[in-house]
């Protein structure tokens, strides 16, 4: 929790070996098993294939669950196995209460929540209320009935504008790219009212004012919950509700390239009534006792307002996308970090941390780039630069070293502990991100992070599945990054994940304190003490000469033991916590 303390203020300046400490966290003691999980995300469509048709599934999961619990995970997170055409990827959900036949059956689920349990693991389902499919009963109950109908009222339709009704209602944008507004056909097959969609015309929103979404989305978390589910990761829980009246908004519905229109302005994000909808969820789960919990997928800035998110009586964690953000830019990392330990502190929530997941591409291609690389979401194509993916893995090694010592609960996604690069050579028949079509291809979209997982380098589809081809091609060097491989070598990413993960269990280091170690913080390098362990990150070209004290982790194998090089990240011993030089 917060250090009694300015950040600024220098309070010990006794280590040599750590110069001054500038405290800014100290240990947390509530209890709760999240505030300082490992949640590693399962994305059920690329993770393993065990019935052959190219596409994971839940019993591909349950397979694989004894590798996940041998990593050293406390809980998965599994993005959308319900009932879905697949327009997004399941991100469009047709029934929030059954699995969709690509992935299996309630019965697969139940089997697979029975392994997690017995491994050990908590499971986090996804949930998905902004928007479902437009295959779901209710919207096309909506489309059967006239405007003004209680079904239509289930979604945001409105009569378009200008003559006729041939425009928009209003200029908001899809975050795929093109109008977030598609026009109906009404019972009589007449031009009729148009639906508001954030996402893809098959996603229509829900009309959060009305309180029948809000009960039936409590149906749905108690489905999930009688099941055994630990919680909810929440999908784009910032655009629920909508702002009256449904004002004209310049940017793009993302929020992200606003041209002068700041994301928290947007009138589709952050509004105030979204509070009392999370405070209602929040009373739900806890019926259920204190270990179910919420993660807001919000994209709110700045942090104290996304803190308001997880106040006591609302969600336990949201994802910490600034963190993401900062990639390698010690400055914004030191005050991404400084100034999350700080917001979250103050409502006393845990920080989460995360490095990469099924939007974005993948930090060991991220960070194979000097200077610029894709931006997050547009994916990289084979006409493109590409990234230095050897250099990108040792960077990533290092970013995960400095991460996972942070004290708060850390997401990792699937195939990072591998050191897995972005698909960048996909072709574009196979694209499958609506991202591509609904922008004529001009930005590529999100499949390159989700290739399947390799398992087994000897095994055909390298141990994904024995049937079809899986369902996006794997890139070249998938086959030397197989599971199997790394599993026996002890230098391998996957390695080193495991014994980060275990040396992470050992010090207790998610439940510990942060205090920044001056000397070692410069304009390439970044240090931090946690409990009687510094972290300590050179991204500097020269390497850095390690103080004395026992060298726990280190993110590559050193040259020359007594150095740091550049790019990578350690974890060194300090004596009882009073460091020598
Ligand atoms: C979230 C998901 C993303 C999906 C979108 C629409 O951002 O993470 O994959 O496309 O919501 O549901």
């Amino acid at each position: 929790m917060l250090a009694d303390m300015s950040v600024d203020t220098v309070t010990e300046a006794t280590s040599p070996a750590t110069g001054p400490l500038t405290p800014i966290h100290t240990a947390d003691t509530a209890p709760g098993w999240w505030r300082s999980a490992v949640i590693y995300q399962v994305y059920p469509r690329s993770f393993r294939d065990l019935n052959g048709d190219g596409v994971g599934d839940l019993a591909g999961i349950t397979e694989e669950l004894p590798q996940l619990a041998e990593l050293g995970v406390d809980a998965v997170w599994l993005s959308p196995f319900y009932r879905s055409p697949q327009r997004d990827a399941g991100y469009d959900v047709s029934d929030y209460c059954d699995v969709d036949p690509i992935f299996g059956t309630l019965g697969d689920f139940d089997v697979m929540m029975a392994e997690s349990h017995r491994l050990g693991l908590r499971v986090i389902v996804d949930l998905v209320p902004n928007h479902c499919s437009d295959q779901h009963a209710a919207f096309q109950a909506a489309l059967a009935a006239p405007a003004g109908s209680p079904e239509r009222d289930m979604f945001i339709f409105r009569d378009g504008a200008g003559e006729g009704g041939h425009e928009p209602p209003n200029n908001w944008q899809s975050h795929f790219g093109g109008p977030a507004w598609t026009r109906v056909a009404g019972p009589d097959g007449q031009p009729d009212q148009w639906y508001l969609h954030l996402f893809d015309s098959s996603q229509p929103d829900f009309n959060w004012d009305n309180p029948a979404v809000h009960a039936e989305f409590e149906r749905v978390l108690r489905f999930w919950l009688d099941r055994g589910v630990s919680g909810f990761r929440v999908d784009v829980a910032h655009a629920l509700v909508k702002a009256p009246g449904l004002p004209a908004w310049g940017g793009r519905a993302d929020g992200s390239s606003t041209d002068g229109f700041p994301g928290h302005e947007a009138p589709m994000f952050g509004q105030p009534a979204l509070h009392d909808i999370y405070r209602r969820w929040r009373e739900v789960l806890d019926e259920y006792g204190p270990d179910r919990i919420l993660c807001a997928e919000a994209n709110v800035d700045p942090l104290p307002r996304l803190a308001n998110w997880v106040r006591p009586d609302q969600m336990h964690q949201a994802f910490n996308f600034p963190y993401l953000h900062a990639g390698l830019d010690i400055h914004r990392l030191r005050t991404v970090v400084t100034d999350s330990l700080m917001a979250l502190d103050a409502v006393g929530a845990p920080s989460t941390w995360v490095l990469s997941n099924h939007d974005v591409v993948r930090h060991a291609s991220r960070f194979g780039y000097n200077g610029h690389g894709p931006r997050d979401g547009d994916g990289i194509g084979p006409f493109d630069p590409q990234p230095d993916v050897s250099l990108g893995r040792h960077r990533a090694a290092a970013a995960s070293l400095f991460m996972l010592g942070l004290p708060g609960a850390a997401y990792l996604y699937q195939g990072e502990e591998l050191g897995l690069p972005d698909g960048t050579d996909i072709p574009e028949h196979l694209r499958q991100d609506p991202t591509f079509a609904r922008t004529g291809g001009e930005r590529l979209g999100r499949d390159g992070c989700r290739v399947p997982l390799p398992w087994r380098a000897a095994e055909p589809h390298l141990g994904f599945g024995a049937g079809e081809s899986p369902w996006l091609p794997f890139p070249a060097s998938f086959a030397e990054l197989a599971r199997d491989l790394q599993a026996g070598s002890p230098s391998s990413h996957l390695s080193l994940y495991r014994e980060i993960l275990r040396q992470r269990r050992a010090l207790d280091l998610g439940r510990g304190s942060l205090a920044w170690a001056e000397n070692w913080c410069t304009s390439s390098s970044l240090a931090y003490v946690n409990g009687t362990t510094l972290v300590l990150m050179n991204l500097n070209h020269d390497p850095l000469e390690l103080p004395a004290g026992q060298v726990l982790l280190r993110s590559a194998s050193p040259d020359d033991a007594r150095y740091l090089a550049s790019g990578e990240t350690a974890w060194i011993r300090l004596e009882s916590g009073a460091p020598t030089d």
